[in-house]
């Protein structure tokens, strides 16, 4: 009945419960401990202040016992050692490092931080922080008029996340996300807050149950944990950039994923013999459309046994990996936790022998309903466990798999509650706690044991974990699609700032499931979607059982050749996207982005959700809605060239923009180098030509970093790589570009590189390293091209 008007009858309408609150209380006492810790102890309860960095502080409020130290799996970073300065005041205490100041007023303890310029960074008012008779803690800070708020991992809804209430609870969300749904299969309990331009983020670190309410009041808003202790790091910015320099030092990066997962991957649920997964890529190849990865979704499995074949189906895996393998293309099964309750399997046997499986206080395993039946769940938390997860998947390594889809790990269980008994008691490695407790790290510490596993089985060679469920730092692990989205135009839409702000939490490789998984696409959505897709960090088509086949034939030719045409465009678009993750992986900056990281002072963009970058010179703007041929485009400060059209649009303004079915509007930034690659059958094949497109700015020195490496090993830790970077000079009718190669560890295949320079008169004086160079074509439309030879880049070593 909750689905029909009777859920907003009168007597209905429960007027909500007020609850209590208590604020920590009067500062009772304090010790500094070290160089960079301070012991609070409060009327009400105990706090430490721990510096990370200058620009990195950690607050941990427990109102039971003097704070825990430890950290969630989330944290990778050890306080540094820095030099505090505290000086005591009647009513507070201040505490400064070189690029913050802390305020601690004593009367009813509240913490204010400042930047090193003297401008507030997080205030607390009235409350300050607390918990109530329901033990919840409670953080409440102030909310300026200018806050604008981005991250929180994947939520649905718009990008700015100023009003909105959000859950943090990692649920299997089959019912149709829209704008209510608050909590998804991820919880990234972090948040950048834009304000005047300038940011600052805050962690809160708790795998239990959080809410952030950005929505109840317009003064201040509110962070809360359901159990354990208040434990959150303030990141002090100043820009949004550093934000995610600081989160991401605090949480982790992404190493940069092999090149293969970056190509195009298809899907279905499920391809369910060999036949059909040879037939599919048959008509891949003959239709010349590139594909790097092909997914086995549960049928894949003998009774939806994890780590098993079905031997009618399947009859040998191992050949027809190899044999994909061979053609270019990986093969990712999907693997989900729950294990079949079965004394006869060995999984099961083993988890039970064990002693892997979570478990009641009592010691009776906890079994839930999931695809196989009755299945018992491994407790992750356990490192035992983990090890015993990792060396499982030799039964994939060993067949070649050297990819892995985590499903169902949020845990999702059938049942009332869609996931594990909140009273399981987890063994967390000796530091026993509730599910309810941990919930929101059980996906985490999943990826963690699958993809630890799969870098010790695959000799050196880089493994490709994809997850549904995750927490803070996933990135680590996993790549992250963001769950049974259904094909609707309005998912399509909801996508972008989904992704944006995942990316802003620190996740740069996501994406949604192209097409959308349930619900039956059609053509037309189709096509945009795979527009979208083409620069779509992750980049997969999938859908669902029961709806209509989705790969990019299946609507006819008209929509195939658009289909075609934007996957190739993503082979092209490779290398740029692949030097892109070599940044992130340095600086955890995203892959694609909300205009807002860039422009943090236009007031147009911070809303932006139907737009986005690529890095920091490309804009992006798909086409969201069905039979619209034109869309309006923001772009911000500087010129921007229209990348199919050439055309030069100014910045600070809005534009009519013309989009065809075969278009997805593109724009370059003026100043701008884009180096790309060309369309292949799958990041397999060798790159044959380089390809630097220049847009150069009269007057003024432009740069920019190209990388490279083998695109399969961690050779690249060890510093083989290739790494140029290119300058490009236009004064008076002449050009000059160097090439420096900077490191050249790693030798790419191609030698031949085409250099294209945009909106030059087709008569500049050309100079590439040092060398007079003749125009070879395209003289139309102020676009010179030029041929080089990579032997010739200046080096620089
Ligand atoms: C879940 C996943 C979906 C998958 C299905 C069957 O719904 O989100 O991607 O296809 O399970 O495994």
């Amino acid at each position: 009945m909750q689905d029909t008007s009777f859920a907003i009858l009168p007597d209905n309408q429960h007027e909500s419960k007020k609850i209590d609150y208590k604020s920590i209380g009067r500062l009772v006492s304090y010790t500094a401990v070290g160089n960079n810790t301070l012991e609070i102890t409060c009327e009400n309860g105990f706090v430490s202040i721990i510096f990370y960095r200058d620009d990195i502080v950690r607050i941990v409020m427990n109102p039971k016992n003097k704070p825990s130290k430890k950290t969630s799996y989330a944290v990778v970073m050890e306080p540094e050692n820095i030099a505090l300065s505290i000086t005591e005041h009647v009513d507070e205490i201040v505490v400064s490092s070189n690029k913050s100041v802390l305020v601690i007023k004593k009367e009813m303890l509240k913490i204010s931080i400042y930047n090193e310029d003297g401008n507030p960074v997080v205030e607390e008012i009235e409350n300050g922080f607390g918990f109530n008779e329901n033990q919840e803690l409670i953080c409440y800070k102030k909310m300026d008029h200018d806050d604008h708020y981005y991250g929180f991992g994947e939520k649905t809804s718009f990008l700015d996340k100023r009003g909105e209430k959000m859950t943090m609870w990692n649920s299997d969300v089959y019912a149709p996300h829209n704008p209510e749904i608050d909590a998804l299969y991820q919880s990234i309990p972090y948040f950048m807050t834009i304000r005047h331009g300038k940011a600052h983020g805050i962690f809160l670190d708790n795998p239990s149950k959080t809410v952030f309410d950005m929505k109840s009041s317009t003064e201040s808003y509110t962070f809360t944990a359901e159990a354990g202790q208040l434990d959150y790091y303030v990141f002090i910015g100043p820009t949004p950039k550093e934000v995610l320099e600081q989160y991401t030092t605090i949480t982790g990066k992404m190493p940069i994923p092999p090149k293969w997962a970056l190509g195009y991957h298809q899907s279905r649920y499920s391809y369910k013999t060999e036949q059909e997964v040879r037939d599919l890529v048959r008509s891949f190849k003959e239709k010349e459309i590139p594909l790097d990865a092909i997914y086995l979704d549960i049928h894949y499995m003998d009774g939806y046994r994890v780590f098993s074949f079905d031997g009618e189906r399947f009859p040998n895996p191992q050949k027809l990996i190899q044999e994909l393998k061979d053609s270019g293309i990986h093969v990712v099964p999907i693997v989900d936790p729950g294990v079949k309750e079965d004394p006869e399997y060995s999984v099961y046997q083993e988890g039970v022998r064990g002693n892997h499986f979570c478990k009641y206080l009592d010691g009776t395993i906890f079994h839930g309903d999931v695809w196989p039946g009755n299945s018992a769940f491994p407790d992750f938390t356990s490192s035992n466990v983990r090890q015993w997860w990792k060396d499982s998947h030799k039964f994939y390594t060993n067949l070649g798999i050297e990819g892995i889809w985590n499903d169902m790990n949020e845990p999702a269980v059938f049942n009332e509650t869609k996931t594990m008994d909140l009273k399981v008691v987890h063994d967390n490695d000796g530091d026993p706690k509730t599910h309810r407790e941990l919930h929101n790290m059980y996906g985490f510490l999943m990826g963690k044991a699958t993809y630890e596993g799969m870098k010790e089985q695959l000799n050196g060679k880089r493994p490709f974990l994809l997850t549904r469920a995750g927490y803070a730092g996933v990135q680590r692990y996993a790549s992250v699609w963001t769950g049974d989205n259904r094909s609707f135009w309005e998912h399509l839409q909801m996508a972008l700032p989904m992704c944006m702000n995942l990316g802003v939490s620190g996740v740069p490789l996501c994406g949604p499931d192209v097409g959308g998984f349930a619900h039956d696409s059609n053509g037309q959505l189709l096509a945009r979607w795979t527009q979208f897709g083409t620069f779509t960090p992750y980049f997969r088509n999938h859908s669902e059982l029961k709806s209509v086949r989705q790969e990019p034939w299946s609507f006819g030719d008209k929509y195939e050749k658009i289909i075609k045409k934007y996957i190739q465009e993503r082979y092209v678009w490779l290398p740029y996207l692949y030097t892109l993750f070599q940044e992130s992986s340095v600086t955890g900056l995203p892959v694609m982005r909300p205009l807002v990281l860039e422009y943090p002072n236009d007031k147009h963009i911070f809303n932006l959700s139907d737009q986005f970058m690529i890095g920091c010179d490309l804009i992006v703007a798909p086409i969201l809605t069905p039979d619209t041929y034109q869309r309006v485009v923001y772009l911000p400060e500087g010129n921007w060239i229209n990348y199919w059209t050439e055309e030069m649009l100014q910045g600070g303004k809005h534009h009519l923009v013309e989009a065809p079915l075969e278009v997805l509007p593109i724009f370059v930034k003026q100043g701008a180098i884009i180096t790309q690659g060309t369309v292949k059958s799958s990041t397999e094949t060798k790159e044959s030509e380089m390809n630097i497109h220049v847009y150069p700015e009269e007057n003024k020195k432009v740069t920019y970093r190209h990388y490279e490496d083998d695109g399969k090993s961690f050779a690249y830790e060890d510093g083989k790589f290739f790494e140029c970077k290119i300058h490009a000079t236009l004064e008076n009718n002449r050009l000059e570009i160097i090439i420096d190669t900077e490191n050249e560890q790693y030798r790419p295949d191609w030698v031949n590189v085409v250099i294209t320079i945009h909106g030059v008169n087709s008569d500049v004086e050309l100079i590439i390293n040092g060398k007079k160079h003749k125009n070879i074509g395209l003289l139309t439309r102020n676009i010179v091209q030029v041929s080089v030879d990579r032997t010739n880049f200046v080096t620089n070593s």
